[in-house]
């Protein structure tokens, strides 16, 4: 059954890993205030660290008490992921090392793939039936594609990845330019991997119905701003001295209140294991255009793409490909 989806007053079981570190320090609060799962459902939250951070994550909880959120039902703090995700119906994995300056999310597998190896194998034992995973820490695709290929009796499609903030922050751009609010646009994706080669792609971008992108200059388009997405995330961190985190739990917040709650037909973008969409290889967590119903999400079919596109979009199963190659030997 799934709970998520159904309206209901009973908790909603959250865990969310990394719960000391600057994601989770705006992300939990968001969770607790109702932002997520809306303003009827109380929350049991349980925020997993490594040992040697639970002591803070314990000073995180005594702030959270003091934040009297009418719908924070309970906190357990925990660095035993059997006990984290034992019953859990909704799980941000955001706990994972953040790249530095002249990093890339790629370089990040090395040390962080395992965790997501632990975590999975965690979820397949104890997770709920209905249980929904959002994998945040980078390289986030290839750390979904871990977790799930980790957790082989949990339906794949259970592991999403976030690209959420890749899709706001295209749409923040286009807004900027335009001078249009950011609810008026319809028809946004981010294709392929959270990485340098993401393909922010507005061809099938409309307001009010009518497509836009004829209007949109070109040069400015290719050269300005599909870059200026795809290095947003080196951007931030090169101006504020450390990796986007307010933004970066207000996206997670975005993904999961629509995976939960649907978007009446609305694109979104979701990083989610492939079925062979779009010519992407079966397993590869790739940012498709998206639309949500009542707690389902399921790909836009059917969408004709032009060469550009389709190079764009190349390029990325190419990257996710190698990434994948190097995570299937985490395991061994
Ligand atoms: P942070 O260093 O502030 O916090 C990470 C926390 O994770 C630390 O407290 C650490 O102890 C904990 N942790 C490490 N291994 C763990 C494990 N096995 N179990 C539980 N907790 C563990 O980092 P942050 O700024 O919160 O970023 C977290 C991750 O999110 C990074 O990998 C970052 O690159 C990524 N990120 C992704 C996006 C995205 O859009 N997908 C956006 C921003 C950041
Ligand atoms: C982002 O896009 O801001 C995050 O993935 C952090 C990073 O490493 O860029």
């Amino acid at each position: 059954m799934d709970n998520l989806a159904t309206p209901s007053t009973a908790p909603v079981k959250v865990t969310v890993s990394g719960a000391a570190g600057n994601i989770a320090y705006s992300l939990l609060w968001r969770i607790a205030s109702g932002d997520v799962f809306g303003p009827e459902r109380p929350v049991d939250l349980t925020l997993l660290e490594i040992p040697d951070h639970v002591a803070a994550t314990e000073g995180v909880a005594m702030e959270l008490a003091d934040s009297a959120f009418p719908l924070l039902n309970n906190v357990v703090v925990t660095a035993d992921q059997k006990v984290a995700f034992d019953g859990v119906n909704a799980a941000f994995l955001v706990g994972a090392k953040p790249r530095g300056k002249g990093e890339s999310r790629a370089d990040m597998l090395q040390a962080n793939g395992r965790i997501f190896i632990e975590q999975g194998r965690a979820i397949n034992e104890g997770a709920a039936e209905d249980v929904r995973v959002l994998v945040v820490g980078n390289p986030a695709n290839t750390n979904a594609y871990i977790a799930s290929k980790a957790a082989p009796d949990v339906p794949a499609e259970r592991f999403n990845a976030l690209m959420r903030l890749d899709h706001n922050r295209s749409l923040s751009m286009l807004s900027a330019k335009l001078g249009i609010p950011t609810t008026q646009f319809e028809g946004m994706v981010v294709w392929g991997n959270h990485s340098d080669t993401q393909f922010p792609d507005i061809e099938f971008l409309t307001v009010g119905g009518k497509s836009i992108s004829e209007q949109i200059d070109r040069d400015w388009y290719v050269n300005e701003f599909i870059p200026r997405v795809a290095k947003r995330g080196s951007e931030i961190i090169e101006v504020r001295g450390h990796s986007s985190a307010a933004s970066a739990a207000s996206a997670a917040v975005d993904h999961m209140r629509d995976w939960v709650n649907g978007t009446n037909g609305r694109w979104v973008t979701v990083a989610q294991p492939s079925k062979g969409e779009y010519g992407v290889d079966e397993g590869l967590v790739f940012g498709f255009p998206t639309t949500g119903l009542s707690g389902r999400a399921s790909i836009v079919p059917g969408l004709d793409l032009n060469e550009f596109q389709r190079e764009r979009i190349d390029a990325n199963i190419a990257a996710l490909r190698e990434e994948a190659a190097v995570a299937d030997q985490l395991f061994s």
